[in-house]
């Protein structure tokens, strides 16, 4: 092992996934994938494959498009779990098993209702069954932050002679302090006779803010994996956010004797590729990847970064790949000015049909905003998975008046036919709805319905997210536009073809562990 390389284990699809109301198609557990590989992500925690179809089917997807990587599934210790683990895993270039019992008096009692002996055996046995398909094998003994210290070292003795290669000490409930954990963590490396043959990881939950400083402590006291999501993410309040762990690390270089091989210039791009998948906004004062992070608002502070940026500024904000909000292009740049910004930005498609039509996408955007950010022309990227699809907008007209109900009439081409539909509402994109409604008769229930504006002013371009559900699988939408009404109907028609195309097997049935 090499001490100095600190691994990063993403878990955003799969912890990150289990934040009430976060669930992702299969295709966007692919878009975010290939993000994370371009991040230089170590491992990705692509999924639980025993909890559903949709999730056996992503981690394979998975496996079989990333190459650099490794792909990880989640197990637990039962035979069945590890088996279609390994199943889902099969196409990966270098696949992990990662599989876990609890291991706290009250799980182990009330939870499990075994006893500590039988976590033992149960554990081993798990271990040995994952080596023969995988010789990369992670255990976590589940509530370790709340499990007895004999005990836990007795588990982690033996799992690691079972053949676990990454032993993950998870506090599972956020309960844990810095100071606490950092300890627990040097406790277990000095007591566990055979430590030194596996690398020990954290995983901190942020029940109590506290899943960053607790990571970071138990890196202080020789922990070199942390298991992290993109802004955070994760079950109840949270993981511990990827991109404040790395910049923390990378910006203290005097306090850590370790570095991430992360591609930190991606950190930015791939938090709103979550976000928009996602619908979750990040608060604009989030750490690293708030709109505000490196915003400088009192004219002290804007007199000392012009003298000097060290006077306020601890990080470089092209370090986390914002470049300046600068106006780069418009509606009578051409295509090669085009081509050059997006090799600047380093997102090039990889086919020349794909640059074609991002670049008639860019001049369709150009024509109704004068204004075209980086972050314009980063969305349009993230939007481009396009497919063929049954349901289409053709026309629209909403109309809002004082005293008077929203109304909209609608009109889809669905299949080759034109459809259409009016329909009041109780506001624009309500009435708008339900237009839509009346036309595909989906009977389907609206979860969620997010707007996030990509740039600042009111032309911007507004990203929304819709997730709908039928017969509890659940089905996200995206769509942008200038115009927020118009990105809501396009978000919510994208969503519908979800539906109708794979009423079960592409989407996801949340079953959490
Ligand atoms: O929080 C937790 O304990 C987990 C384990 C499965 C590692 O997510
Ligand atoms: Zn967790």
């Amino acid at each position: 092992m090499n001490d100095k390389n600190l691994i990063i284990f993403d878990t955003t699809l799969r912890d990150g996934e289990q934040s009430p109301g976060a669930s992702m198609d299969i295709d966007e557990k692919v878009q975010i994938a290939s993000a994370l590989e371009k991040l230089k992500v170590d491992v990705i925690e692509a999924g639980f494959p025993i909890a559903s179809k949709g999730d056996f089917s992503a981690v394979s997807e998975i496996a079989k498009s990333i190459e650099t990587s490794t792909i990880c599934a989640l197990a637990r210790a039962l035979e069945k779990d590890i088996s279609i683990a390994a199943d889902a895993l099969k196409d990966a270039s270098n696949p992990r098993i990662h599989t876990f019992i609890a291991t706290s008096p009250i799980h182990m009692e009330k939870k499990l209702k075994m006893t500590p002996l039988e976590v033992i055996e149960t554990a081993k046995k798990a271990i040995t069954l994952a080596k023969t398909f995988t010789n990369d094998v992670e255990f976590s003994p589940e509530d370790a932050g709340r499990s007895d210290l004999k005990f836990l070292c007795e588990v982690i003795s033996v799992a690691i002679d079972a053949g676990a290669t990454t032993i993950n000490i998870p506090d599972t409930v956020g309960y844990n302090l810095p100071h606490q954990f950092g300890k627990l963590i040097d406790n277990i490396i000095n007591n566990v006779k055979n430590s030194d043959k596996a690398v020990f990881s954290v995983h901190c939950h942020n029940d109590l803010g506290l899943a960053v400083a607790n990571s970071l402590s138990a890196v202080m006291n020789g922990a070199r994996q942390v298991e992290c999501t993109i802004n955070g993410l994760g079950e109840r309040a949270g993981n511990a956010a990827l991109e404040e762990i790395v910049m923390t690390v990378r910006t203290r270089r005097d306090i850590f004797d370790c570095d991430t091989n992360i591609d930190t210039k991606n950190i930015l791009k791939t938090s709103r590729l979550v976000s928009g998948i996602t619908g979750f906004p990040v608060q604009p004062n989030k750490a690293i990847v708030g709109k505000n992070a490196f915003a400088h608002e009192s004219g002290i502070h804007q007199d000392g970064i012009i003298k000097s940026r060290e006077t306020y500024e601890i990080m470089r904000a092209e370090d986390i790949g914002l470049v300046s909000n600068s106006l780069v292009l418009g509606k009578h740049s051409g295509r090669n000015a085009f081509k050059q910004k997006v090799e600047d930005l380093n997102i090039m498609p990889k086919t020349s049909s794909e640059f074609d039509d991002l670049f008639y996408r860019f001049k369709d955007l150009a024509d109704k905003k004068h204004e075209i950010f980086d972050e314009d022309i980063i969305n349009l990227v993230s939007n481009m998975i396009v497919k063929h699809s049954s349901i289409n907008f053709n026309y629209m007209n909403v109309s809002t008046e004082s005293g008077k109900k929203p109304h909209a009439h609608l009109v889809l081409n669905i299949d080759g036919d034109l459809k259409e539909a009016k329909s009041d509402g109780d506001g624009a994109v309500d009435a708008a709805f339900n237009a839509i409604e009346k036309i595909v008769q989906s009977k389907s229930k609206l979860l969620l319905y997010s707007v996030n504006n990509i740039t600042s002013g009111t032309d911007a371009q507004g990203e929304v997210t819709v997730r709908i559900s039928k017969n509890s699988t659940v089905y996200n939408g995206h769509g942008a536009d200038t115009d927020i009404v118009k990105a809501s109907v396009l978000a919510l028609i994208n969503a519908l073809n979800k539906l109708k195309e794979n009423p079960e097997s592409n989407s996801i049935k949340k079953s959490g562990i």
